[in-house]
């Protein structure tokens, strides 16, 4: 084989390799980081946190727990919500970079599914004890990158 036949071959086989895999998906930022816990995230948590609980008023104590099917199924739809809103959060440009961003997503994706394998179980018992720990998956990554709550734990 000539040289430069060798060459061609050698850049066709490289050029195959190199685009190997689908391209890349045609994804369209719709709101910034900001948006996306304000408007899912949070609203979402509130639904899954404020569906149980004890909550003491004037007019005496309540105990908030879902009662239907319907309740249930609502919550669950939040968890959901929140669970995959954490991929959004790996994608570009909300992750802000590969290590921890990317390891408190995940640990937010663990939670979720957490919280709703217990709303499966209709265990509210479980529904409240998960909840301290998803709140935890969202201060894990506050903590580190949110302007304002990082300032508190810097030393
Ligand atoms: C992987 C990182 C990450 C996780 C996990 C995360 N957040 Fe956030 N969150 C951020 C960042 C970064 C900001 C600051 C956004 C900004 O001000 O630009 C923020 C800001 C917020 C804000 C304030 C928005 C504002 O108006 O200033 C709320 C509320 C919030 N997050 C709720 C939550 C809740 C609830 C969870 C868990 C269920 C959660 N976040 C999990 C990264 C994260």
């Amino acid at each position: 084989m000539r040289n430069i036949e060798r060459l061609v071959l050698s850049i066709s086989v490289v050029s195959v390799v190199g685009c190997g895999g689908a391209p890349a998906p045609p994804f369209k930022l719709v709101s910034d980081t900001k948006t996306l816990m304000n408007s899912v995230i949070e609203k979402e948590a509130n639904v899954v946190w404020e569906s149980v609980g004890t909550i003491a008023t004037l007019e005496g104590v309540e105990e908030r727990r879902p009662q239907t099917e319907a309740d249930w199924q609502h919550i669950r739809d939040a968890a959901v919500t929140i669970t995959e809103s954490a991929n959004l959060l790996m994608m570009s440009p909300h992750a802000k970079d590969d290590e921890e961003w990317m390891a408190a997503s995940v640990g937010l994706i663990d939670e979720g599914q957490r919280m709703i394998s217990a709303i499966d179980r209709k265990s509210t018992q479980e529904v409240f004890d998960v909840g301290a720990d998803l709140y935890e998956a969202c201060v894990r990554c506050h903590r580190q990158y949110m302007p304002g709550v990082a300032i508190m734990y810097r030393r």
